[in-house]
């Protein structure tokens, strides 16, 4: 294994050892098979390259400081993994063959767990791809199930430290009764061409407005969004976003901390009101947002003048990664150890 620098790590792709697969033949999922090689042999009829047939996942394994390597929520990945594939006509593969394809994967690569004290973790992305050739607009007969492992470091560059944000109304990401809560990767490839809209005018992400009146908030590029108004932290409720688990564990948190917790349509016109705003999710945890701008109007909404995160986004950041590190207790039982 190369010398990898912990501190530095992009979050990119970096080669490892092994990565695990399971195929669904004539209606049955098959054993578990380690593999080493990084690529597929695929029929260049299958419907994950023509139809998109695809969805993944994304989750990470975290180092404590008892070198134990920990899991955050992972059942919960894969009850997710199954309602999207269920969304584009998959099978679902069974929560237990999910979360034991994972566990392995990771113990076969857990040298590439970055150490902890060095803010790396060990990424995980579960896909599942139609396989099987078809001409017609129809779901394959047969399917392959990979995961495969990466270290990463920030999402962001910048980390833990305000992010910028730009709404870009000329995109939509999804349509409204569209696959934008399930995790296909027909999404990802829709959100390009705003991604580097906003990426061309110097900013982090773009933020999604609802498809139908451009009046809701929806997501923040492949994150949820967040906003703090005094005590009380407000997410968007909509049928087009994806449904974060970080999210849902920092409305847990919030809950627990005695911040109160609005699950509800949020409108454009309160992006003026709020006191912090975040952006979250697995890869960037939670991203500080430090200005959203509005070109469309040439307005700018700014949540950190100073260069700092907001104290709720700070207080729930600190306790959602202690747990994560196993730094401090897991009174959830949100922390699955590999072994
Ligand atoms: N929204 C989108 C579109 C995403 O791709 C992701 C990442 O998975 C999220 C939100 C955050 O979800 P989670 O917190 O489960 O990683
Ligand atoms: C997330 O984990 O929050 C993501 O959106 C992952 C991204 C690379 C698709």
């Amino acid at each position: 294994m190369e010398k990898i620098d912990w501190e530095k790590l992009p979050f990119g792709y970096l080669k490892t050892n092994f990565n695990v697969r399971c195929n669904y033949r004539n209606g049955e999922w098959g054993e578990l098979e380690v593999h080493d090689s990084e690529f597929v042999n695929l029929h260049m009829a299958a419907t994950s390259l023509h139809y998109g047939q695809e969805v993944f996942e994304g989750l990470k394994a975290y180092r404590g400081a008892d070198d134990k390597i920990r899991l955050f929520r992972v059942e919960e990945n894969a009850r997710r993994f199954q309602r999207s594939a269920n969304g584009i006509l998959m099978p679902e593969l069974p929560v237990e063959k999910f979360t034991e394809a994972v566990n392995k994967v990771v113990a076969i690569n857990k040298e590439y767990v970055p150490p902890h004290g060095t803010g790396g973790t060990l990424y995980i992305r579960p896909l599942l791809i139609g396989y099987s050739a078809e001409i017609g607009v129809k779901p394959a007969k047969e399917y392959l199930f990979i995961v495969f492992v990466s270290p990463v470091g920030p999402y962001f560059k910048e980390g833990f430290k305000p992010v910028n944000l730009m709404i870009c109304r000329n995109f939509d990401r999804t349509a409204p009764l569209g696959t934008g809560s399930y995790k296909v990767g027909g999404n990802y490839a829709a959100s390009l061409k705003s991604l580097k809209e906003a990426h061309d005018a110097g900013y982090s992400t773009t933020l999604y407005l609802d498809a139908k009146e451009k009046k809701y908030i929806d997501e923040a590029g492949p994150a949820n969004f967040f906003g703090i108004k005094g005590n009380t932290y407000i997410t968007p409720e909509s049928k087009s976003i994806l449904p974060s688990i970080t999210n849902m564990s920092l409305m847990d948190l919030a809950a627990h901390l005695g911040i109160n917790v609005e699950k509800r349509p949020v409108l454009y016109d309160e992006l003026s009101t709020f006191d912090e705003v975040g952006a979250c999710g697995t890869a960037a945890v939670i991203a500080p947002v430090g200005k959203i701008y509005d070109p469309d109007f040439d307005k700018t909404f700014v949540y950190s003048a100073d260069g700092h995160p907001g104290p709720i986004c700070q207080k729930l950041y600190r306790k959602i990664t202690d747990i994560q590190f196993g730094d401090e207790e897991d009174i959830f039982g949100w922390i699955d150890y590999v072994t």
